[in-house]
């Protein structure tokens, strides 16, 4: 979603915070703005549109300076205008904030300043009501411009604090101020901020891939603490003025990962990684001599996972469609009674809850709002909640009880694909875990083991597949949509498929469980809507089957996903025919998404799309 950079430091700042901006691109904007203290001036230049227009508005007249903020923004409250755009200013316009997240409380603020007289707000924004409110507090608490440097600092973050205490709502927020020299102040809740700590430089970012390129020695702040930032020195509290605790850590990942190499963009770099991300997800966790998985991370003793009697698997998007296919591989491996929640429904309903319920949250980033909302929510209701995440310094992370970690490296493209691969694997472990402390025997356990160390040549094999599917995204290429069918463990990826057509494509996309087809749907096939059957050799091969011909029946074209025999059965009925490498069912998940992650993308490359960058959508989602 929205994204910050600060620097304080000796070079000029607006190279470093355009660079930093620009790598923070893949999480979604809609406008662009920075704000540097040249000598005595605040310089600003912002507006709508791309991180090139905001460039090619500083390369006409660079300001010059060593320290200053800046911003992209996902439009919230108020149009993607220029007006609109941050930084925004308090009343003097000598202070400059940039700001994530939503100040709920922002109208009522604002209709006090305003019946105070002095406040003319210029955007829609609910950033600018916060930026008045830290500078009226500010210049109220002493002689504007007469206070030694030293004590204005201070001044500066009690105002802060001052201002976040009487905020509703959520925020990471970075400001400078045009009398303090080589000074930010940053502070979080609900939305993240970290530290980069440098030598003789320092900076602030909402995440640390903007800023890895120049430190690897990070501080991931937590809610509610206010940061005052110098170049050689900070200084972390909290919003309530107390000291707070921090540890500087090493960011697990280089520049050199999250560039995108060769691929023409990061989603197919992360589709090809797949192999290796599937691995990571399984590195050190599979004991062939207990025939099970080891996940030391849950911080659960055997008798306390031998307890559990039903599981809550929560997520969004990619991340439930992932958890939808771990319930029917728990369920499947370890008998225990599993139900998926869409998080943001999940953290409003008050859903009977047993003692003995473990609750999952799943998050590529860590940070989504609604799948935070739901891990508090079960933790305050006294649910134990453990977290899959990817990012490790994430808040999910940080905040649960326990959990795995995907060390799937780096996910820059907004569609997710490798994150989505790694969460089927690790459910497939915690399916394998529970089971053999429950009824799986031995040699099962080992059958499972072997089925998932195959899969990283498996996803390789299958990945050749990449010609066809783009002959087929190449001959469906004028359709203006497509549905996509399953059942069983291949009922979600159609859900999952279509995700990923919708999101990169923008063509119409709707996926069901095959049977359903019948139901009402099948009044939508006509010749010119292709429909896709993940249709492998498993247990209910032929009931698709019997789905493919109702499609037929009504002339629609089928594209079919299939594997082992299946394909010859399928020759004279299908349009297209995909053969994914024959696997135990409750992996097949992992292997028949890849042609359709690829199907979408050569498809949206075709139709000439933004594929990294999908309108309207960001990478990370920290708002409701
Ligand atoms: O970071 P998360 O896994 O929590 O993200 C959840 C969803 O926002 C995410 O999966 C989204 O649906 C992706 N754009 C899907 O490609």
């Amino acid at each position: 979603m929205c994204g910050i950079v600060g620097y304080v430091g000796r070079s000029e700042a607006a190279p470093i915070l355009l660079d930093g901006l620009r790598r923070l691109e893949y999480r979604g904007y809609d406008s662009a703005g920075v704000a540097i203290i040249a000598g005595d001036q605040l310089e600003t230049r912002k507006c709508a549109g791309r991180i090139a227009d905001l460039g090619k508005l500083i390369g006409k007249d660079t300001p010059v300076g060593t320290y200053g903020i800046s911003h992209t923004r996902w439009a919230t409250h108020g149009k993607a205008t220029d007006q609109n755009a941050h930084p925004h200013f308090d009343a003097s316009g000598k202070l400059a904030l940039v700001h994530n997240g939503v100040i709920e409380n922002y109208q009522a603020l604002k209709d006090d300043m305003l019946r105070e007289g002095n406040h003319v707000f210029v955007s829609e924004t609910d950033t600018e009501v916060l930026a008045h409110l830290i500078g009226k507090i500010y210049d109220s608490s002493g002689a504007n411009g007469s206070t030694p440097p030293q004590n204005s600092k201070s001044r500066l973050v009690a105002a802060v604090r001052a201002a976040l205490q009487q905020v509703i709502g959520t925020y990471g927020i970075a400001l400078v101020h045009r009398d303090i020299p080589d000074f930010l102040v940053g502070a979080r809740r609900g939305s993240p901020l970290v530290l980069g700590v440098g030598k003789d430089e320092n900076f602030l970012a909402s995440d640390v891939s903007a800023i890895v390129a120049y430190t690897r020695d990070a501080v991931y702040l937590n809610d509610f603490d206010v940061v005052a930032v110098e170049r050689d020195k900070f200084e972390i509290s909290s919003v309530a003025g107390e000291g707070g605790k921090y540890e500087v850590s090493k960011v697990e990942f280089t520049d050199e990962d999250i560039k995108k190499g060769d691929y023409p963009h990061y989603m197919l770099k992360e589709i090809y990684e797949q192999p290796g991300s599937v691995r990571d997800a399984m590195r050190g966790r599979l004991s062939h001599e207990e025939c099970t998985a080891k996940l030391g991370g849950l911080e659960m003793t055997a008798a306390e996972l031998r307890d559990v009697r039903r599981i809550v698997l929560t997520g969004c998007g990619t991340a439930l469609h992932a958890a939808r296919i771990g319930e029917y591989i728990i369920e499947q491996l370890a008998g225990v009674p599993t139900e998926v929640e869409f998080a943001s429904e999940f953290r409003h309903r008050n859903t009977p809850m047993t003692r003995d319920t473990l609750v999952f949250a799943i998050s590529q980033s860590g940070e989504t709002a609604d799948t935070l909302g739901a891990l508090r929510e079960s933790r305050r209701k006294g649910y134990r909640a453990l977290g899959i995440c990817n990012n490790v310094a994430s808040t999910i992370a940080r905040e649960s009880d326990g959990g795995v970690y995907m060390h799937a490296g780096p996910e820059i493209g907004v569609a997710a694909t490798k994150s989505f691969t790694s969460q089927v694997t690790i459910m497939a472990l915690i399916g394998l875990l529970l089971g053999r402390m429950r009824h799986l025997s031995t040699s099962e356990g080992s059958a499972i083991i072997d089925a998932l160390e195959a899969l990283p040549a498996q996803i390789e094999e299958t990945l050749k597949l990449t010609d066809q599917v783009r002959a087929i995204a190449k001959k469906y290429a004028s359709v203006n949509g497509m549905l996509f069918f399953g059942r069983q463990f291949n009922y979600p990826i159609a859900l999952e498929a279509a995700l990923k057509l919708k999101e990169i494509t923008y063509l119409f996309a709707e996926g069901h469980p095959s049977a359903e087809l019948k139901h009402g749907i099948i009044a939508l096939v006509r010749p010119d809507l292709p429909s896709v059957f993940i249709a492998p050799d498993d247990a209910v091969f032929s009931k698709n089957m019997n789905n493919i011909e109702q499609v037929k029946a009504r002339k629609g074209p089928v594209i079919a996903i299939t594997s082992g025999a299946c394909g010859e059965r399928l020759a004279n009925i299908a349009d297209d025919i995909i053969t994914i490498p024959s696997a135990p069912e409750f992996v097949t998940p992992v292997l028949s998404v890849i042609p359709l992650q690829l199907l979408a993308y050569h498809l949206a490359v075709e139709l000439g799309r933004d594929v990294d960058k999908p309108r309207n959508l960001a990478k990370s989602v920290t708002v409701e």
